[in-house]
């Protein structure tokens, strides 16, 4: 039997576990047409979702087209174009019928070697034309005609690096009067995507309803990481599903590298457990060194702190002197960088976001 975890990329079906609340919510969003915010941290699950949503959606009577946009690495108003296009290259296999969607841009399809997604590159006639973003987004809501669409745009906060003047009012304008077509902007970068849509002076103000991902939960994952094993016949203890479950902070990723390895083994003992956390540690080893190499001192040591206090009574007097601060502000100050870096999270307390990152701390410089 093929192993069914896999913890690089896009899980769906088998090894996708439950989220059936969102599931249910999100397909309610896109058949009402309502535009959504769907933000996590990193390596939560946001894409996964999308895509498992996308398959249920395909499946519904009438029928809910989706189309999949990925912005990550997009740097202006062109690659947003190219991406656009390649998104709707994913109902419209007719290239020409693309191409004459929005004069005066050149479009080129290819099929990603690797993905065998299409992708689509574009040439703007005339590069400072203005109105090209608007003749795209039009050209994208005409297959919303017919029927309800769902636009996904994945990494939507790289739109706030594009220098072209004015995107975001443009792009709203075009999009609020899609009526058919129920839009998902999702991401990860909280700070900048809450400031987009809940600043009063932005223009994605008040454009969708916030949906921050949550983690799954604990029954959840032992039920569905069981009933896989038993698939085998192979009895995975519910204790041992729950030791991986907090090793890896819930952290879905983690937990499909840990079931991916459990999985190769025939005797389940709670020794295997810690075997398969020292190989994901090992792999790691090299990523961590070079992040680790890159701090300043202080966030090295707030690290450290961290990595053992748990996030508890971090500006305890005598813990800060335990960890060599001087005063409350130069910890404050380093974890805000780290907060910045995506490293650490604050909800009640901070926390070292990578559960393996904080293991890896833990285990080489507690001294
Ligand atoms: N529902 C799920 N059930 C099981 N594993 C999951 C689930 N969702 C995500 N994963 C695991 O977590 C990994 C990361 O998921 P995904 O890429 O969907 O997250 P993301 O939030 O989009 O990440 P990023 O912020 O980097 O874009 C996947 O490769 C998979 O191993
Ligand atoms: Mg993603």
């Amino acid at each position: 039997m093929k192993n069914p975890f896999s913890h690089s990329g896009v899980v769906t079906g088998e090894a996708f576990c439950n989220r059936s609340q969102e599931l249910k919510d999100l397909i309610y969003h896109a058949k009402n047409s309502q535009n959504v915010l769907l933000y996590s941290h990193r390596r939560m699950g946001k894409t996964s979702l999308i895509h498992q949503l996308m398959r249920k959606l395909d499946k519904q009577r009438p029928k809910v087209k989706s189309i999949y946009i990925d912005l990550y690495g997009s740097l202006d108003v062109k690659d947003f174009i190219e991406a656009v296009f390649s998104g709707i290259a994913q109902i419209e296999t007719k290239l020409e019928k693309l191409l004459k969607l929005v004069s005066g841009l050149r479009l080129q399809g290819n099929l990603d070697p690797m993905t065998g997604q299409p992708s689509v590159s574009v040439t703007l006639a005339q590069p400072d034309r203005s109105t090209y973003l608007n003749e795209t987004m039009k050209a994208l809501a005409r297959y919303s005609t017919k029927r309800k669409l769902l636009v996904v745009f994945d990494e939507f906060q790289e739109i706030n690096n594009y220098s072209f003047q004015g995107f975001e009012k443009r792009l709203r304008s075009e999009i609020q009067t899609h009526s058919n077509i129920a839009y998902i902007f999702s991401g990860s970068q909280k700070h900048i995507l809450t400031q987009m849509f809940n600043t009063a002076d932005r223009a994605f103000y008040q454009m969708a309803t916030s949906y921050p991902l949550k983690r799954i939960k604990l029954e959840d994952y032992v039920k569905w990481a069981t009933a896989i094993f038993k698939k085998r016949d192979t009895e995975l203890d519910e204790s041992i599903a729950i030791d991986v479950v907090e090793r890896c902070d819930y952290h879905p990723m983690y937990i499909q590298q840990f079931l991916f390895e459990l999985w190769q083994n025939t005797d389940l003992n709670p020794g295997v457990i810690s075997t398969t956390e020292m190989k994901i540690l090992a792999r790691r080893e090299n990523e961590f060194m070079i992040l680790w190499d890159s701090l300043t001192t202080n966030q090295r040591k707030a690290l450290r702190l961290l990595s053992i206090t748990g996030g508890q009574g971090v500006y305890n007097a005598e813990i800060l002197h335990k960890f060599g601060f001087n005063s409350g502000s130069i910890l404050k100050r380093a974890l805000t960088s780290l907060i910045s870096r995506e490293i650490v999270t604050k909800n009640k307390v901070y926390h070292i976001h990578d559960a393996m990152l904080k293991k890896w701390v833990l285990n080489n410089f507690y001294r």
